[in-house]
């Protein structure tokens, strides 16, 4: 939630109460992805950035495909104008989703070569550049957990900065994960994207 929302809802408790009661009861018959795109539509009519980022990410992770958001969104036009369309798509590319790169044939996910497992102190988070993706490697004992850098809350690129022991927080809305497990412990409630990994010939390996 964005900070005047908090506001409201620390200063007119039962009002903004019965306001999200009613947004709650008013999709009870859709399903989730339905909800979140319709969501999705809503933030572009009204041109919040930050509510666009959350709920095409939900969205997403709900199991919509880029095709399914962008008929949404084409499907909206009478209501939304072009430009509005167009802001949308702005937003959606600035935050580099592979789902939406025009090649996204020509990038299906893959294993990638991420460091050599020697390189990964343990006990320690290391921060790596591999193939265009910023990772946290977490490696303690034979566990490793190769984690995305870019926040579950609404993409933001999390900076190496970030990190304070075992703990990563996003500086945009302080998200905090726990880097042994992946969980969100501060304020949002989705843990970090953990990608499939595996070691060959001492190398460590990501897929993504
Ligand atoms: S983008 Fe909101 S906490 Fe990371």
């Amino acid at each position: 939630m964005s900070d005047a929302l908090n506001y409201l809802v620390k200063t007119r408790p039962e009002a903004m109460g019965a306001y999200f009661k009613f947004l709650k009861g008013a999709g009870t018959h859709l399903d989730p992805k339905t909800r979140n795109l319709i969501s999705v539509i809503t933030k572009v009519h009204a041109q919040t950035e930050n509510g666009l980022r959350q709920y095409l990410t939900r969205a997403l992770r709900e199991g919509a495909t880029a095709d399914e958001i962008l008929d949404a969104l084409l499907m909206a036009f009478p209501a939304l104008g072009l430009a509005k369309i167009v802001w949308a798509v702005d937003v959606i590319l600035g935050m580099d989703l592979p789902q939406f790169r025009l090649d996204r044939e020509a990038v299906a996910p893959c294993w990638h070569d991420v460091a050599p497992v020697s390189a990964l102190k343990a006990g320690k988070t290391t921060y790596v550049d591999c193939d265009g993706r910023n990772l946290f490697v977490y490696r303690k004992g034979a566990t490793i957990k190769v984690y995305d850098s870019r926040c579950p809350h609404q993409v933001t690129n999390i900076p190496h900065l970030a990190l304070a022991g075992t703990t990563l927080t996003c500086p945009k809305h302080e998200w905090a994960f726990d880097l042994e497990s992946g969980r969100c412990i501060a304020k949002g409630d989705r843990p970090l994207t953990e990608f499939p990994h595996k070691v060959e010939q001492r190398r460590l390996l990501a897929f993504w």
